[in-house]
């Protein structure tokens, strides 16, 4: 049995992350005795002068509800640097991370993050360190579990925006475009876009033409409907084009929903307004359901250290937590299966991806 663990989150934060750390700290301390350490500002705690916080029931008391993580985050770094628009993981700060938890006597870490924190994570496991991981985002594009937590905290923001956009378009007989995050996958966009009842959902799975999504605007018109609400992931893009990027050499998505409204009102007479989303996707307080996952995944996270896996990351499926392989759970990006059932659902009620060449839909 492990005496000391370790706990970091690292990339953007999600609600749901004190959630995990609460439940790593109850279970940890209180079912099998072992003591916990708060890694500070993701893998950056445990290099140079360290910044390590002693974690207690006490000091997780009242943390459930909060947003963000009281340990800090980095999604750049010592360990993750962005070359020619790839995340790189460098090797050598990890030898010096391994000497400091062995003199900060930690033996075992509790890693939450996703694709890139959890790339390193198997890392430390490959050079023997004891390491389960604990899949986070709001993108939920981490294969191997059928959700992260965030995900659904994030939906629910995007849905009420696209409730509210709703309200304004009809108003005023406009086009609202609201951009949401979910780097190159769209299941933030398609889950609200089907929640919130957008006219046109643009993923990055389905390129998109501006005719087909005219189209759709003149046949609401026609039905009578004067205003389309567009709800378009940051990663989407136009057929034959990559995507926008607000700076390419960080890797930031973003700009494509004003990109969208400005060549719209170009083609057609229509006004139209961009919203973007943003980090109010990853703010605040955690819904329900991922206060309700990143508890089972905490709990999970642990038991399955004091069993004796280790290079593994909990992961649902099924409706269940189970663990799988570290390196399987990095290997793939999750995308949305553009035969898949949700995407079927969306074009048999009405909704247009604006992929062209697409019979009705
Ligand atoms: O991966 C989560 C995410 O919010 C993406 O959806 C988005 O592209 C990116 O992080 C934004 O990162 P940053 O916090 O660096 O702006």
């Amino acid at each position: 049995m492990y005496k000391q663990i370790g706990i970091l989150t690292g990339g953007g934060d999600a609600p749901g992350l004190n959630a995990v750390i609460r439940a790593v700290v109850r279970t940890a301390t209180l079912k099998f005795g072992m003591k916990c350490i708060g890694i500070e500002d993701s893998f950056e705690g445990i290099l140079g002068e360290t910044q390590l916080t002693k974690l207690t029931n006490k000091s997780v008391s009242g943390i459930l509800p909060r947003g963000g993580t009281i340990l800090g985050t980095r999604n750049r770094g010592s360990f993750c640097k962005v070359v020619d628009g790839k995340m790189i993981v460098p090797d050598m700060p990890i030898e010096e991370a391994l000497s400091n938890l062995r003199k900060h006597e930690i033996d075992a870490l509790v890693v939450i993050g996703g694709e890139g924190t959890l790339a390193i994570a198997e890392k430390f496991h490959r050079r023997g360190f004891p390491v389960i991981g604990v899949p986070k985002t709001i993108d939920n594009d981490l294969s191997a579990t059928e959700l992260t937590f965030g995900f659904m905290t994030a939906i629910d923001i995007a849905t009420e925006a696209l409730d509210r956009l709703h309200t304004t378009a009809a108003s005023h007989d406009r086009v609202m475009i609201l951009e949401v995050m979910g780097r190159n996958t769209g299941w933030i966009a398609l889950h609200a876009g089907l929640a919130g009842s957008a006219d046109v959902i643009l993923i990055p799975e389905i390129p998109f033409s501006f005719e087909a999504m005219i189209k759709k605007i003149h046949q609401r018109e026609k039905a009578g409907s004067k205003f389309t609400n567009i709800v378009v992931a940051e990663g989407a893009c136009e057929v034959g084009q990559s995507e926008i990027f607000l700076d390419q050499k960080e890797f930031r998505l973003g700009g494509i929903g004003e990109h969208i409204r400005r060549r719209l009102e170009e083609m057609i007479d229509k006004e139209s307004r961009c919203v973007v989303l943003g980090h109010l996707q990853r703010g605040g307080s955690p819904n329900a359901f991922d206060r309700m996952l990143g508890t089972n995944f905490g709990a999970c996270a642990v038991r399955a250290l004091a069993e004796g896996e280790r290079g593994k990351m909990v992961a649902l499926q099924a409706n269940r937590v189970s663990t799988v392989p570290l390196s399987e759970a990095i290997a793939n990006v999750k995308t949305v299966n553009v035969e898949g059932q949700l995407v079927r659902t969306a074009r048999d009620i009405g909704i247009s991806f604006a992929a062209p060449n697409v019979r009705g839909n």
